[in-house]
């Protein structure tokens, strides 16, 4: 650990690892069924998941016709239908400073009851009944809509708070990114809404949807698209161009790898790209001459964010298994969790010449792996004591941290409606992937302020059990991020440096020095003691003021 915590109470710095009898490990729970395909989803309170699906025949109703949004209440295990206005298919979305959700882009619907989504914003204000009675997605299309129509699209929270709404497809394509929309644009809008021109995705079709993309803690923003990346100056308007992803692997739909970007640890925050699965299989050929059982790319490649990082480049590692649209999940103790996704083919559904059901990929990868960012290269992907599932989670599938710290792991639909009967149906079982600590007692904080200043100095109280105070101390705040098509948009975790008082009560938390290390907006504390980590509490970083904002705290 560079110094992410000051080993405040021990003589000897020995993590406790929760012994191996105690709990139950890392283990599956499968409990409840969402009624839409939950092909979105974003954490929206400690109690509940908004997930959105297409406007088509899902089984869960509203007003007497199919529901294609909902509120999954984690702790009741069910869905509650959303009254949304526009088509969310495919959307992408993000929290802004102020603390409301903005779901962003869709399609055109395929049922009479929803309107044209392309160009759609919904926006959800923050809302505390536990169960959402009485919360709503405002939508007003005539007067509240993007500049472009977006389909695909990625957004991303920046330093001041806005989204910056990152290219996608004009409107529906059967598998590449043949209506492209090379450009970005914001919300609230910038340079009086005239979006900006992005050459990375002109260079980079036809396989660009959902660029992967990182506000760094400069802020600027780190891009991928098929196998180029980049640093985008939003400031400046500027592109940088970085090494292509090594071995011709491309990693952006319908070709989905995913990418994170690695814990940042105080004082310097260096930022590190992770990058995983894809395909190195020509983005040239037509979809009909592609193989669902075309091997997908096991490598991962990493690279800091220096100039000597840049000059290095990629470091390669491999994973367990190859993989088609995972998903990598940063947990509160700072490693990775590798999940779902498909070892051969590719994504999108009905394309390749050999579709199974309807799935242009097979071989689910049904075992995740954990990825340990501080282990010796070539020894941080394992998958020991990881449980097997037997739900595919293929193409339209989502998985997100929760407040309680498991994972929640929900759609599939390598479909264009819903269909039952066939190899990869329609999903609807929820998932939960519960780490080793929700069955042994944990660390638990309390007291905790609603809002956090940056660069500032705040204390919260904490209760530790008895058999976990040999361990080592790690504090992380957390944007849990929006899962959509294998990139978890937003997410971030960045440690802080922490104190125990010698009563073992109370923790004092220096936060984040300004918001380009944590763009502004909420975020989950987690606590974590030897390898148990606490559930989180949801604080407001920064001043909590609509965007844009100004910049806060001090320069690093
Ligand atoms: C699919 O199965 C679900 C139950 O899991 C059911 O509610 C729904 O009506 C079925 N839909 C179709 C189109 O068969
Ligand atoms: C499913 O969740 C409900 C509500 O939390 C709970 O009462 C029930 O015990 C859970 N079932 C399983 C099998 O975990
Ligand atoms: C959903 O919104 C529509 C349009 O505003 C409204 O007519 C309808 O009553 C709402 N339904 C529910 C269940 O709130
Ligand atoms: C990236 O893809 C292009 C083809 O589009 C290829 O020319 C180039 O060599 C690839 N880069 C790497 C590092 O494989
Ligand atoms: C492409 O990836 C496959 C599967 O990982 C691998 O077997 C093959 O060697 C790779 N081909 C090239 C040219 O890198
Ligand atoms: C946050 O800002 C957005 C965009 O201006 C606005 O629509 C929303 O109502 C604001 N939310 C709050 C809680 O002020």
């Amino acid at each position: 650990m560079i110094g992410n915590v000051l080993l405040a109470f021990l003589a000897v710095p020995l993590t406790a690892r929760a012994a191996p009898t105690e709990g139950k490990g890392w283990h599956f729970v499968q409990n409840g069924t969402t009624g839409i395909v939950a092909l979105e989803s974003i954490i929206v309170s400690d109690t509940l998941a908004l997930l959105f699906d297409r406007a088509t025949n899902n089984p869960l109703q509203i007003d007497g016709h199919p529901a294609w949004g909902a509120l999954w209440n984690l702790e009741t295990n069910t869905a509650s239908p959303l009254n949304v206005t526009t088509d969310a298919f495919c959307a992408t979305g993000s929290f802004l400073s102020n603390g409301t959700m903005v779901s962003i882009g869709g399609h055109r619907p395929a049922i009479p009851e929803a309107e044209d989504g392309r160009n759609g914003l919904r926006i959800w204000e923050p809302c505390d009944d536990p169960n959402g009675e009485g919360c709503i997605l405002f939508e007003d299309p005539e007067t509240l809509h993007m500049a472009e129509t977006r389909w695909y699209a990625t957004s991303l929270r920046i330093f001041d708070g806005s989204i910056m709404i990152i290219g996608g497809v004009h409107q529906r394509t059967p598998f590449n990114n043949d209506d492209p929309v090379n450009n970005l644009e914001f919300f609230p809008p910038k340079d009086g809404g005239i979006p900006r021109p992005l050459d990375l995705l002109e260079r980079t079709l036809p396989a660009n949807l959902f660029p992967r993309s990182f506000a760094l803690p400069d802020g600027k923003i780190f891009m991928a698209a098929a196998n180029q990346t980049i640093i985008y100056d939003f400031e400046a308007n500027t592109e940088t161009r970085l090494p292509d992803i090594p071995n011709n692997v491309r990693i952006t739909n319908p070709l989905d790898g995913t990418a994170t970007l690695l814990p940042l640890h105080p004082p310097d925050y260096i930022p590190e790209i992770l990058i995983c699965g894809g395909t190195n299989t020509s983005d040239q050929l037509p979809v009909e001459e592609l193989s669902s059982q075309t091997p997908a790319s096991d490598q991962c490649s990493r690279m800091t964010l220096t100039p000597e990082g840049i000059e290095r480049g990629w470091e390669i590692e491999r994973m367990l298994e190859p993989r088609m649209m995972p998903e990598m999940i940063l947990m509160p103790n700072g490693e990775i969790v590798i999940i779902n996704g498909a070892q051969s083919g590719y994504a999108a559904f009905a394309g390749v010449k050999d579709p199974v059901g309807n799935s242009n990929a097979d071989h689910p990868a049904f075992t995740p792996s954990i990825y340990t960012p501080d282990a010796p290269l070539g020894q941080r992907i394992s998958n020991a004591g990881m449980p097997t599932t037997d739900i595919a989670r293929v193409y339209h599938s989502t998985v997100t941290l929760t407040q309680k710290g498991n994972l929640l792991i929900a759609g599939s639909s390598p479909n264009p409606v819903v269909v039952n009967d066939t190899q990869y149906p329609s999903e609807f079982r929820v998932e939960y992937l519960n780490p080793p600590y929700m069955t042994v007692e944990r660390p638990q904080l309390s007291n905790v302020p609603k809002q956090i200043a940056f660069n500032s100095q705040f204390s919260v109280d904490v209760s530790i059990p008895s058999r976990l105070t040999q361990g080592d101390l790690k504090v992380a705040l957390m944007d849990l991020g929006f899962s959509s098509h294998a990139f978890h948009s937003s997410s971030r975790l960045v440690f802080m440096d922490a104190q125990l008082s010698e009563d073992g009560k109370t923790l004092s938390i220096k936060s984040p020095p300004n918001n380009r290390v944590y763009p502004p907006g909420p975020a989950y504390i987690f606590l974590t003691v030897g390898d148990v980590s606490s559930p989180g509490a949801r604080v407001m970083v920064g001043n909590g003021a609509t965007p844009p904002v100004e910049d806060q705290g001090v320069p690093i």
